[in-house]
């Protein structure tokens, strides 16, 4: 399974890559706002910045709902560098627009998924990656883990070569389970991968190697 960081941190992004373990970035506008990103010049440089820390793809979202805008919006992006995938929301010309960037060779990730039929969509329209938030759908007491399971299990049917990018993922163990149920990749904060470093276990073990180790050491 993937590990993107889902975040326009440019500290967390280095960190999360330099733990060896990074396979993309994911963004959105409200991260990039968060970053106090604004402003088309600002946000492109933003984008190169972090292609220039990751070998790795990094999702790049537009901001238009309308057709024209889209592609006119997603084609800029795709021109800052070869890493960037277009980020496109799963809206009727969103669809259309997955549509026209998978004919024109031009990656894309299709956000805001919060159901199978929206997924289907995103397959049949040609999507790199299709982006269902588990987080939100827990948030309101929908199971965001069944979907993925759902999703997983019609794109393999079908043999859709869309991967299956759970998003809104919010803690260690929804990452955990995605792994188990066959997600392609997730998206997370970097305290979501480095939360899987820890163990009690591990810590006392260790404690114990090294104190054994001094013990016939000494000098
Ligand atoms: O990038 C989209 C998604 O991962 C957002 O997560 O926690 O804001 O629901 P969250």
């Amino acid at each position: 399974m993937k590990f993107f960081i889902d975040t326009a941190n440019l500290a967390e992004i280095k960190e999360a890559y330099d733990l060896g373990v990074l396979d993309g970035v994911t963004t959105n506008p409200s991260l990039m706002a968060k970053e106090g990103i604004s402003g088309d010049a600002a946000v492109k440089a933003h984008y190169k910045a972090i292609c220039d820390i990751v070998d790795a793809n990094v999702s790049a979202e537009v901001i238009a709902t309308d057709f024209e805008g889209m592609i006119r919006e997603g084609k800029e992006l795709a021109k800052i560098d070869d890493k960037i995938v277009v980020k496109i929301p799963m809206i009727k010309d969103g669809v259309k627009a997955l549509k026209y960037f998978s004919s024109e060779g031009i990656r894309t990730n299709c956000t805001l998924v919060f159901s199978a039929g929206q997924a289907l969509l995103a397959a049949k329209a040609g999507a790199s990656y299709v982006s269902p938030f588990i987080g939100r759908l827990d948030d309101i007491a929908y199971d965001g883990l069944e979907l993925i399971e759902q999703i997983v299990h019609i794109y393999h049917t079908y043999a859709y070569e869309t991967e299956v990018l759970a998003a809104s993922v919010r803690h260690t163990m929804h990452l955990i389970k995605c792994a188990e149920i066959g997600a392609d990749v997730v998206t997370c904060p970097l305290k979501v991968i480095t939360g899987l470093l820890g163990h009690p276990l591990t810590d006392k073990g260790l404690e114990q190697f090294l104190a054994d180790h001094a013990k016939v050491n000494k000098k």
